[in-house]
């Protein structure tokens, strides 16, 4: 811990060591944990470094005893004292002071603290929305206050090794224009331009592509984005991305920088050596043998296709399914006939559903490569010894099937894989697991829009040999771009975008944008492309979740200081809220409903 402050006015908790022992001190912070024991009253006095105890004697210094008497749990205080050895047997090994207190001689109280709503630092069932009206009471405790410590070295790093790398940290606008990142945008209304609206960024991708067209040839930001989405445990509708850019770079350089600074941070705050380069899998890979984009790679269950192998099946919901065009994919749970009951696998049927499933067929594979159970009597002993050897099923394994169009069943079974290894603990928490997920499709169809969308955003270049196929065969087409996914969760993503303005037209227009769409939404960018703007390419990083993840926590709210609920509001300051008539009438707004009752 820094020692700033140890002389002079105050002394951190954390500070003192047994070299201080018969030295006086200062401390000042709040009153964590109160004891009363007759003529001697114990504290735990906290403050941003840690705790210290503090003992106050009636009959050595009786004034500050006096004092002591007055105090409760979350007053603020100033102590001074002698620190002391604590008596022997009295040491408390969970404290890094735990071996020392502090005898209290004057104590002055320096504010006094309400009936506390909940605890601090008690893992007692205080409802989330409780807990971030007085967010400012839960950020008192060790465990959010550490996270928002760490969160603060950790862009610190990240600063410091962007900026000694030639990167310039440059700021974009909030008030803006909306940006393609596919989610819906926070709309802001112009008092000055009646009836026009900015847009709060989905990213800055326009403008940080921009900025290499000006040629600063390395761009970072540490920056807020916005997003009006479903939210979920990994997901706040602002959150924070290191969003980077950089001139006359591959995929390769852009994967180099960001492998270079994630073993730095791990190096520095976990003191954890990563093995780089890190792993890459295509993403027609990731889909076939984990069913998923982002995989979790620190468990087995790969999915394996049978649709050869049930060419003639003679179960209907397998032979009707391929003769649509349809898969078979599996999983083979190994061990599963003894983790799962009857009603257990019954049970999964309504998992499958919620995973999008119509249904779910099994098989346990019994001694000398036979089947039994489920849709076992449907299946041939030629079908069985194929699939057996595909799957390498053990006897005691349990065989799941899905038959649907390849992009559901992939979808299913990678929800169920997920399940089966949080299920039975197959997840070794003790892994980093990087993965670069590379050749995504540019394109895929979107069944909402009934239309072509980008997978990632329309500024992503086409890879090389799919050029020619752009027009006859866009589905077919990958782009240049590579998602970081890290324990399962996607932390980053970026691409090489198009630097030639034709070609951005191009993928406009198989987009469906037309000429004077594209003008309206992205024209400014269109003009810049047309000035001399050089080769560039980029990625984000999702810092909230990697957070997340380096911290253990199971969800991204646990270390942004003041997040939202998951239905994007703020109790703590009851945001959003209606405004006064006068407010929209100078904005010439006028609610077409009066605002909803929370
Ligand atoms: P993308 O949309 O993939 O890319 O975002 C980059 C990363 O940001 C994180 N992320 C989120 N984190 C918390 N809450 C959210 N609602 C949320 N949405 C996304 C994810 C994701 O990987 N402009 C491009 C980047 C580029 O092409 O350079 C972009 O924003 O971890
Ligand atoms: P049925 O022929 O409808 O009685 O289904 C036989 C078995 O196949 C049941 O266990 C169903 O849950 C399962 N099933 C139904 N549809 C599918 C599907 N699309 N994929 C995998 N299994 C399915």
């Amino acid at each position: 811990m820094q020692s700033a402050l140890k002389s002079g006015m105050r002394t951190l908790c954390e500070d003192v060591s047994e070299s201080d022992t018969g030295k006086k001190f200062t401390f000042k912070g709040w009153v964590m944990h109160y004891r009363d024991h007759g003529g001697l009253i114990f504290i735990d006095l906290r403050d941003y470094s840690g705790v210290l105890q503090v003992v106050f004697d009636e009959n050595i210094h009786n004034e500050s005893f006096k004092t002591a008497k007055k105090l409760k749990n979350e007053y603020v205080v100033s102590i001074s004292g002698t620190v002391r050895k604590r008596p022997d047997g009295t040491e408390n090994a969970g404290l890094k002071t735990g071996r020392l207190e502090l005898l209290a001689e004057s104590a002055q109280i320096l504010n006094a603290c309400e009936t506390l709503p909940f605890q601090i630092d008690e893992e007692t069932e205080v409802n989330e929305f409780t807990r971030l009206k007085y967010r400012y009471l839960d950020l008192r405790s060790k465990r959010l206050k550490d996270n928002i410590i760490f969160r603060s070295k950790f862009t610190y790093l990240i600063r410091e090794f962007l900026n000694n790398k030639g990167f310039f940290d440059i700021e974009t606008p909030f008030l803006t224009k909306s940006t393609p990142e596919g989610s819906r945008d926070f709309l802001v209304p112009s008092r000055l331009s009646g009836g026009h609206f900015f847009a709060l960024p989905q990213s800055p991708q326009l403008f940080k592509q921009i900025l290499m067209v000006s040629g600063f040839e390395r761009y970072y930001q540490i920056v807020r984005c916005f997003r009006d989405e479903d939210l979920r445990a990994d997901r706040q509708p602002e959150f924070t991305q290191l969003d980077m850019e950089m001139s006359f770079v591959e995929t390769g350089d852009v994967i180099a920088v960001a492998e270079e600074l994630f073993s730095l941070i791990f190096h520095k705050l976990l003191g954890i050596k990563l093995d780089v380069p890190f792993k890459t899998l295509d993403y027609d890979e990731a889909m076939d043998k984990f069913g998923s984009d982002k995989p979790d790679t620190r468990f087995g269950l790969f999915l394996s296709n049978l649709t050869d192998i049930f060419a003639n099946s003679t179960l209907n919901v397998f032979r009707d399914n391929i003769l649509k065009g349809g898969v078979i994919k599996a999983v083979c749970l190994p061990g599963g006939a003894s983790l799962l009951s009857r009603k257990d696998i019954d049970g999964l049927m309504a998992v499958i559903k919620d995973f999008g499933g119509k249904g779910l067929a099994w098989t346990k594979v019994a001694e000398n490569n036979l089947l039994e159970g489920g849709v076992s009597k449907f299946i041939t002993a030629e079908e069985r010894t194929a699939l057996i050897e595909r799957l390498e099923a053990k006897s005691g394994d349990i065989i799941f099937y899905q038959a649907d169009s390849k992009k559901t069943a992939d979808g299913v079974l990678g929800r169920l894989r997920l399940y089966l290894a949080k299920k039975f603990n197959l997840i070794s928490d003790d892994r980093f697991d990087f993965l670069w997920v590379v050749n995504f499709p540019l394109f895929e169809y979107s069944e909402e829009e009934k239309k072509l969308v980008s997978v990632h955003h329309p500024f992503t270049l086409p890879s090389e040999t799919g050029l020619d196929l752009l027009e006859k065969s866009p589905l077919s087409v990958k782009s240049d771009s590579y998602d970081l996914v890290f324990n399962g969760e996607e932390i980053g993503g970026g691409s090489i975008r198009i630097h030639d303005p034709k070609l951005q037209a191009k993928i406009f227009d198989i987009l469906s944008i037309s000429p004077e769409d594209a003008k309206l939404k992205f024209g400014f960018l269109l003009d810049a492309l047309s000035f001399g703007a050089p080769p560039h390419g980029g990625i984000a990083f999702g810092i909230d979740r990697v957070l997340m993840l380096l911290r253990n926590e199971s969800s991204i709210r646990d270390v942004i200081a003041f997040p939202k609920t998951q239905k994007g509001y703020c109790p703590l300051s009851d945001a959003p809220s209606a405004v006064k008539d006068a407010q929209l009438k100078e904005l010439g707004i006028k609610l077409r409903e009066k605002p909803d009752k929370k």
